[in-house]
C-alpha cells in the first residue's frame, strides 16, 4: 500500500527513483511523484493516475540534475487521488519534502494546530502535516535526522516517512512505525524502498529495519537509531533473487508470468526440507519439539487469498495431526476476544508479510502468550520478524496484484507444517510422511501438465467476455479453491463471482441459477467417492436449472461427462493436494478474461498489493 523510494549517491536520482517507482507501482497507483534536491532547492513533480502520467509531465518539463531524491506511488487513504493530494508534500517554505505510507491518526488535531499558527495547507492529506512539522524543526536548526526524531514523537498511527531537506543534499532520512521500509546498501550510494524491488537493479544487499526506528542514508553510510535516539542495528541480508525475477520475461502481465512460474515456485518451496535420513526439517522453525507437542489448538489467521490457503490447511492439519484447527479472517480475529493460551499455535499466512490486519492479529495473539508461526514470502518483512517461527515460501517476488504463485507456495508451506507437526507429535508414521512428501514432489510436474492445456482455458475465457456473473462450487479442499476462483474473477474481471460449498447450494444460493449461468465445479478425485458423488448431485441440480457447467475433473473420471458442458481435466492427485492443480485453470481463466475485457490485469482498479492499513 503506497510505494516509497529514496536515493542518495552518484547517479541521477530522478532515474533511480522513477525506476524504483515502476517496480513498486503494484503497491498503489492512484498517483505518483518525485522530489529532488538540486542546487539548494527542491524540484518536485507529481501527478494523479499511473506513473506514466508523472513520466509524461517530467518529459514535458524536465527536472534539473540531482543525485538525492525521493519518490512515491500512492494508494489513497486521506483525500481523493488528485494532483494536490499526490506525494511528495512540502513544508511551508518548500525546504523539506516528504513522502508517506500509512495513516497519521492524530492529523486533524495537528492540522488545526498548524493552521492556527498561520500555516496554509495545500492538500487534504495527513502527510502534509508531517512535512510542515518537519520543516519547522529544520528551520529551527535541527539536522534532518534530529528533526525526524522530534516529529515522530508527535505522530500517532502507522507510518513510513521519507524526507529530504533542500539545504542538505547529503542525506535522506526515514522513519518507520508499523509500515514497511528496507534499506538497500550500495557502493557510494544507498537506497530506501518499501521493498527490495525498489533497488534490486542496483544492489542485492539489504538491511531490515525494526519498528520505531529512524534511518539516515548518505552516499557512504547508513545509520539507524530508535525513536528515543539510541543507536540501533538492522539485520543485513542478501536478496536471493535478481532483476530478471522482477521483469515480465516476454509475458504481457506479471500475473501471467507468475502463473507459469508455479511449477518452479512449488519445487523451490519444497527444496531442502528433508534430512539425509528422511526426516522433515524446517530450518526457520524456531519452536522446540516440546513446544509443538504442547500445541492442542491451532488458529490460522490471514486475509484474502492467504485466508483460502488457510482453509485448505485446516483439512491437512486436522487430517494428519488430529489437532483442532480454526481459520479466521485476520481483520475479525482480535475483536471477538479469541480464546488463546500458551498451548495455542497461531499460524499467520501472508505473502507480503506486511498486511496490517494480520500483523495486528499476531500481536494480539502474542500478548495472550500464544506462539505465532508465520508463513511468508518476503524476507525482511514485519510479520516473520514479529513471529516466533517462520516458514518462508520461496515463490520469488510476486508483483501482479492478484496472488497466484503466492497462493500455491502457501499451500505447500501449510502441507509441510502439517507433516512436520505430525512427525513431531507422532500422529503419522514416518513412511506415511515420506509418501506424502513424494506426492508433493510430484506436484510441479502435475502443475506443468495443467499449464500445458492453457489454450483450451483461454478459449473458454474468450467465450465469456459478455458474462456478468459466474458461480464456483467445491467441496472439502475444493471449497476454498472455489472461493479463490471467484475472488480472482472479481478482482480482475470486475464481474459478480461467488464461490460456494456445493452442499450449501440448495440452502439458498441455487436461486441465483438461471439459464446459461456459467458454474465452475471443482470435482473431488475418485477414491473419495462419497464426496465426489455428492458433488455430482450438486452439478446435476444446477444443470437441471439451466446452468452451463464447467467441470474440473481428474483424468479418467468419465462419470461426470454426462453432466458437464465443458470438462477441464486435472491430473490424478490425492484429494488433499488437489487444490495445487485445481486452482491453476481458474487463475488462467481470470487472467485471460480480464485481458480480453481490456482490464489492467497487474493493477486492478481500487486494489493494491500489500495492504498496510487496517
Ligand atoms: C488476492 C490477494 C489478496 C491477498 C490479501 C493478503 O489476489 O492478493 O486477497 O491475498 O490481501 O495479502 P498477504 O498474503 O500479503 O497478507
Amino acid at each position: 500500500m503506497c510505494g516509497i523510494v529514496g536515493y542518495v549517491g552518484e547517479k541521477q536520482a530522478q532515474d533511480v527513483v522513477i525506476e524504483g517507482l515502476r517496480r513498486l507501482e503494484y503497491r498503489g497507483y492512484d498517483s505518483a511523484g518525485v522530489a529532488l534536491v538540486a542546487d539548494g532547492a527542491l524540484a518536485t513533480e507529481k501527478r494523479a493516475g499511473k506513473l506514466a502520467n508523472l513520466e509524461k509531465a517530467i518529459a514535458d518539463r524536465p527536472l534539473p540534475p540531482a543525485t538525492t531524491g525521493i519518490g512515491h506511488t500512492r494508494w489513497a487513504t486521506h483525500g481523493a487521488p488528485n494532483d494536490p493530494n499526490a506525494h511528495p508534500h512540502a513544508g511551508a517554505g518548500r525546504r523539506v519534502a516528504l513522502v508517506h505510507n500509512g495513516i497519521i491518526e492524530n492529523f486533524a488535531e495537528l492540522r488545526s494546530e498548524l493552521e492556527t499558527a498561520g500555516h496554509h495547507l495545500l492538500s487534504e492529506t495527513d502527510t502534509e502535516v508531517a512535512a510542515h512539522l518537519l520543516e519547522l524543526e529544520v528551520d529551527s536548526g535541527a539536522d534532518l535526522t534530529q528533526a525526524m526524531l522530534a516529529v515522530v514523537g508527535r505522530l500517532e498511527g502507522a507510518f513510513t516517512l521519507v524526507a529530504v531537506d533542500a539545504q542538505d543534499p547529503s542525506r535522506v532520512v526515514a522513519a518507520r512505525r508499523n509500515s514497511p521500509l528496507v534499506v538497500g546498501i550500495g557502493e557510494g550510494e544507498n537506497f530506501l524502498g518499501s521493498d527490495v524491488s525498489a533497488f534490486i537493479e542496483h544492489t542485492r544487499e539489504a538491511l531490515e529495519l525494526g519498528q520505531d526506528q529512524v534511518v539516515t542514508i548518505t552516499r557512504d553510510g547508513v545509520s539507524v537509531v530508535g525513536f528515543d535516539g539510541t543507536p540501533a542495528v538492522g539485520r543485513r541480508y542478501h536478496v536471493d533473487w535478481d532483476l530478471s525475477a522482477a521483469e515480465k520475461d516476454g509475458h504481457d502481465w506479471f500475473m501471467r508470468k507468475e502463473i507459469y512460474e508455479q511449477p518452479r515456485a512449488v519445487a523451490d518451496s519444497l527444496l531442502g526440507r528433508r534430512t539425509p535420513d528422511g526426516h522433515l526439517h524446517l530450518d526457520e522453525m524456531r519452536l522446540s519439539d516440546q513446544e509443538l507437542r504442547d500445541v492442542d489448538k491451532i488458529i490460522i489467521i490471514a486475509c484474502g487469498t492467504s485466508f483460502y490457503a488457510g482453509m485448505v490447511a485446516k483439512y491437512a492439519l486436522e487430517h494428519w495431526t488430529r489437532v483442532p484447527v480454526e481459520v479466521e479472517l485476520a481483520s475479525e480475529f482480535r475483536y471477538r476476544d479469541p480464546i488463546l493460551d500458551y498451548s495455542t499455535l497461531v499460524v499467520a499466512i501472508s505473502q507480503s508479510g506486511e498486511t496490517a490486519d494480520t500483523l495486528q492479529a499476531i500481536r494480539h495473539a502474542r500478548t495472550q502468550r500464544s506462539k505465532v508461526l508465520a508463513i511468508c514470502n518476503t524476507n525482511g518483512s514485519t510479520i516473520p520478524r514479529e513471529s516466533d517461527a517462520v516458514i518462508y515460501t520461496h515463490a520469488g517476488p510476486e508483483i501482479g496484484v492478484a496472488s497466484t504463485k503466492g497462493f500455491l507456495t502457501q499451500l505447500v508451506a501449510c502441507y509441510l507444517l502439517a507433516l512436520y507437526l505430525a512427525q513431531v507429535k507422532g500422529t503419522r508414521y514416518g513412511d506415511e510422511i515420506d509418501q506424502v512428501m513424494g506426492q508433493l514432489e510430484e506436484m510441479p510436474r502435475h502443475i506443468e501438465q495443467v499449464l500445458a492445456a492453457d489454450q483450451a482455458v483461454y478459449e473458454l475465457a474468450r467465450e465469456h467476455v459478455d458474462t456478468r456473473s459466474v458461480l464456483f462450487l467445491g467441496r472439502h479442499a475444493g471449497y476454498p479453491v472455489a472461493l479463490e476462483g471467484a475472488l480472482k474473477l472479481k478482482e480482475l474481471a470486475y464481474i459478480h463471482a461467488e464461490g460456494f460449498a456445493a452442499g450449501e447450494l440448495k440452502h439458498g444460493p441455487i436461486a441465483l441459477v438461471e439459464g446459461g449461468l456459467p458454474v465452475f465445479c471443482v470435482v473431488p478425485p475418485q477414491g473419495r467417492d462419497q464426496l465426489r458423488d455428492k458433488m455430482v448431485s450438486g452439478i446435476q441440480e444446477v444443470r437441471a436449472r439451466g446452468a452451463r457447467t464447467i467441470c474440473l475433473v481428474e483424468e479418467g473420471d468419465d462419470a461426470i461427462t454426462p453432466y458437464a458442458d465443458v470438462v477441464i481435466r486435472l491430473p490424478k492427485v490425492p484429494v488433499l493436494l488437489q487444490p495445487l492443480v485445481a486452482v491453476v485453470p481458474l487463475q488462467l481463466f481470470a487472467c485471460e478474461l480480464a485481458t480480453v475485457m481490456g482490464h489492467d490485469v497487474d493493477q486492478p482498479r481500487n486494489l493494491a498489493k500489500s495492504v498496510t492499513v487496517e
